[in-house]
């Protein structure tokens, strides 16, 4: 009998746990696509939902007018909807651009729409003109972020490679929004805004690394002392080696900084790695036959090699003009209008 007893509770219990699993389950997925609703012309929906109208009629309203706006509106920089972004859930893409670079940073949004690869874009804006520009293009787009620099603006022209201090100037604060990012956990891809991508990379960040970046001089995938680490297209896992190195990074070029020493962060990098300074980081190489450097991206070209190219990064090829003319000379350039229309329009 008292076995008997126990059984129906126990019953009750599973009964009831599973209903609970249930209403969980419907608010969970109601919690998820919440943010949809905030982001994209929330005065409608606001309106739409908000009906005074029995509970059948109020539902097929949400089915009707929420619905679609909830799942399917895409960005129009990415092309993608809210449900395509959280498919690849705290992953972020990095970068950093300024007017002078505008043209070039929609130049690798729009290879990476075409390829129809979705998820979180982050774009530091390092002057007031190219962010009220990019941040009216990304409105109601969920893939894209625009956010003004935090750490003082830059001018809007191009900086050149020869004005060293201020060149040097705009890549060295990019180790700061990174490391905010992985702080919060997020495994990171900073890209270059110069790079073009054919082919969907993230695949290839698999596996057990700290970070994932190409080496320019060793024979792939070998790790040398002679190795040249390229910092602009590195994938970032959130590692306690990853943290220690990215702070580290960012110290080392503030003592620079404070001694009047102009190091690029690149090279900073680089000592880092080749010290094991402050700890040994494991690193997955990328293979330069298919993410190529800009000149073995175009040797590779010229010799017609058949390598199935993952994301090109015009490196290498100095200056917005000349790595437009690159861009140009292999159809790989999709911006319509030039900077200085653009600029006209702000
Ligand atoms: C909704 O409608 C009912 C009856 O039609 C009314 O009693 C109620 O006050 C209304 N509620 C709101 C929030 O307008
Ligand atoms: C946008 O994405 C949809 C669905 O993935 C696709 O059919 C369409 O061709 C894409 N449009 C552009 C301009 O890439
Ligand atoms: C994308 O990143 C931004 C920060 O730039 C964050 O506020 C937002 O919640 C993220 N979206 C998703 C779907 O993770
Ligand atoms: C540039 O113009 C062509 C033809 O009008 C159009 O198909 C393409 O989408 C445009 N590219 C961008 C990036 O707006």
């Amino acid at each position: 009998m008292a076995q008997d007893h126990v059984y129906k509770v126990l019953f009750f219990v599973q009964s009831a746990a599973f209903i609970v699993l249930i209403i969980n389950y419907s608010q969970t997925s109601y919690d998820i696509q919440k943010p949809i609703k905030l982001s994209v012309a929330p005065t409608d929906v606001t309106n739409a939902c908000n009906c005074n109208v029995t509970q059948r009629e109020q539902e097929d309203e949400a089915a009707r007018l929420c619905t679609p706006v909830r799942n399917d509106k895409p960005g129009s920089l990415s092309n993608c909807t809210l449900a395509d972004i959280m498919k690849r859930p705290g992953v972020m893409l990095l970068t950093s651009t300024n007017l002078g670079f505008l043209d070039i940073t929609l130049n690798m949004l729009e290879s990476i729409k075409r390829i129809g690869v979705c998820v979180n874009i982050t774009i530091f804006s390092e002057d007031q003109k190219c962010y009220r520009y990019l941040s009216e293009r990304a409105e109601g787009d969920p893939a894209v972020h625009v956010v003004l620099t935090n750490s003082g603006e830059s001018t809007s022209k191009e900086i050149l490679r020869t004005e060293r201090h201020s060149y040097y100037a705009l890549f060295n604060k990019r180790q700061a929004y990174l490391l905010a990012m992985l702080e919060q956990g997020l495994e990171v891809l900073f890209s270059d805004a110069d790079t073009f991508w054919f082919r969907d990379p993230f695949p290839y960040f698999q596996g057990d690394f700290d970070i994932s970046l190409i080496d320019s001089i060793s024979p792939y995938p070998l790790r040398t002392p002679r190795g040249d680490f390229c910092a602009g297209f590195v994938y970032y896992k959130p590692t306690d080696a990853t943290l220690q190195l990215v702070k580290a990074w960012i110290q080392t070029m503030q003592e620079n900084d404070k001694k009047g020493k102009l190091l690029a962060d690149q090279s900073v990098l680089n000592g880092l790695l080749k010290a094991d300074k402050p700890v040994h980081i494991n690193i997955k190489p990328l293979d330069t036959n298919i993410f190529p450097y800009g000149p073995k991206f175009y040797s590779l070209l010229a010799k017609k090699a058949n390598y199935p190219t993952v994301v090109m990064h015009a490196a290498s090829i100095r200056g917005r003009a000349a790595k437009i003319a690159k861009f140009k000379s292999s159809n790989m350039w999709l911006v319509n209008s030039t900077i200085e229309e653009i600029a006209s329009q702000l």
